[in-house]
């Protein structure tokens, strides 16, 4: 057996021992295949321990049975907690938003809880990054500042049933000459 690698072992007994019979071409597949496995694992470890990306916690869950009876999803709707800062609660289900409509003005930080009493629903919001899965059980949450007036309708994107088309509805972000007026 000759060779150009100058660093193989001379005969072709030392060379099977010393690559365990694996080709060089399938092993820098396989070194790759490794490589991406450590790059897979130090991405999942940024994602959970330096941004705080989980799988929710007790804190977020809910009894879908009763969710509706009491607290802030007895009432849904949207509500200033900070000048500038809103809270909404809004319900997902079969086959309908509550509230049909959230205003907030130009330049609110809003912060959108979703859950639903019934089952699986999306809530996604167009124009925006908006996107999230409801789950029965879970709150699901985002907070997103409106810095462009205007309409962004919201809408179910998880296939609930046969009313799943209807399930809609929309931001409306006023100018704040209007939210003055208003408050
Ligand atoms: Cu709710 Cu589709």
């Amino acid at each position: 057996m000759t060779t150009k690698n100058t660093d193989r072992p001379a005969s072709p007994e030392a060379a099977t021992k010393l690559t365990m019979g694996i080709d060089p071409y399938e092993r820098n597949w396989m070194r790759a295949s490794v490589l991406l496995l450590v790059f897979f694992f130090g991405t999942v470890c940024i994602a959970g321990f330096a941004m705080g990306i989980q799988v929710i916690g007790a804190d977020q869950e809910v009894d879908p049975r009763i969710v509706t009876e009491s607290g802030p999803w007895a009432e849904p709707g949207v509500r200033e907690i900070r000048p500038g800062e809103y809270e909404a609660y809004v319900i997902a289900q079969t086959w309908s938003f509550v509230p049909r409509e959230i205003e907030v003005p130009v330049g609110s930080e809003v912060t959108i809880y979703v859950t639903s009493p019934d089952l699986q629903h999306g809530f996604k919001v167009t124009d925006t990054n908006i996107n999230m899965m409801v789950v029965p059980g879970q709150v699901s949450k985002v907070t997103f500042t409106f810095d462009d007036v205007g309409e962004f309708p919201y809408i179910c994107h998880e296939y609930c049933g046969r009313g799943h088309a209807n399930m809609s509805g929309v931001v409306r972000v006023t100018d704040n000459a209007e939210d003055g007026a208003s408050s």
